[in-house]
């Protein structure tokens, strides 16, 4: 039973709020863009397993996300019937529709933010300058010694690249034995819908940087070092012996983080 007193002071802070809310100069804008005109960026990560980094890779993502007012989604289950790499699409997507942001980072779980100091926003900036078409890109990507990878990915939030996504994924129904990153490979190499001149590869290591162990790099040929932004430990299993390879290097790497 609520004791009177307890009761009395509950709903005196409650009216406090609410006259707050009501009168603070503010309410009617959400919190995170009242002051500037930054992008606003969204970062969307998911985990679906217990692994020996989860806390780590966490806790980095988050302070990064803290650091720069950026907003960090992580989903820790992956419902999609075409496999668990395709539920990042519904979470960008989410965050699309939402229409609180203006670019989504898509970041793969097996990650370390190295450099906190980055910018997303200085990213986007620094890779558009200088272009005709600036507002038509929606794609930052990176290849590796592949021709894409696709672990990490800015897209504008744009109705474009809800239409992208879809066709990736009527792609993918139709060519069922592909991964999602295979899929928006070959969309943009078919280019029937103008996907190239929506996509952008910048260098490998600006975004989507792995290390020495690692060594499938794009044409630069340059791995990740320190003050790099990202470290990605894409297919780890690969290419290192220890059981838990990615947890072993994320271990090995974790001094070498920049926090602040
Ligand atoms: C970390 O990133 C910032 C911003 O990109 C850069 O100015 C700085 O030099 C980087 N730190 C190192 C040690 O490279």
């Amino acid at each position: 039973m609520l004791q009177p007193f307890r009761c009395w002071k509950a709903t005196a802070l409650l009216i406090v709020v609410l006259v707050f809310t009501i009168f603070h100069p503010n309410s009617q804008l959400p919190s995170h863009h009242t002051s500037s005109s930054e992008p606003r960026v969204a970062i969307v990560t998911f985990t679906t397993t217990q692994q020996s980094f989860t806390y780590l890779s966490l806790k980095n993502k988050r302070a990064y996300a803290q650091r720069h007012d950026y907003d960090l989604f992580v989903d820790f289950e992956g419902s999609n019937e075409r496999g668990t790499m395709w539920h990042k699409f519904v979470m960008v997507e989410q965050v699309i529709k939402g229409g609180e942001h203006d670019w989504v980072w898509w970041i793969d779980f097996d990650t370390l933010i190295t450099n906190t100091s980055t910018k997303l926003t200085d990213i986007i900036t620094d890779s558009l300058h200088g272009l005709p078409n600036p507002e038509e890109i929606d794609f930052l990507l990176t290849a590796d010694c592949f021709p894409l990878n696709a672990g990490s990915m800015l897209m504008r939030a744009h109705p474009r690249t809800l239409e992208f996504i879809s066709r990736v994924r009527a792609y993918g129904d139709a060519n069922p034995d592909l991964s999602e990153q295979d899929c928006i490979r070959d969309l943009i190499n078919l280019n029937a819908h103008n996907e190239d001149r929506h996509t952008l590869f910048i260098p490998q290591w600006k975004i989507n940087a792995f290390p020495d162990e690692i060594r499938c790099w794009d044409e630069y040929q340059k791995g990740w070092e320190w003050g790099s932004f990202v470290l990605h430990f894409a297919g780890a299993w690969a290419h290192v012996k220890q059981d838990d390879p990615v947890g072993f290097l994320m271990r090995k790497y974790e001094s070498q983080i920049i926090w602040d």
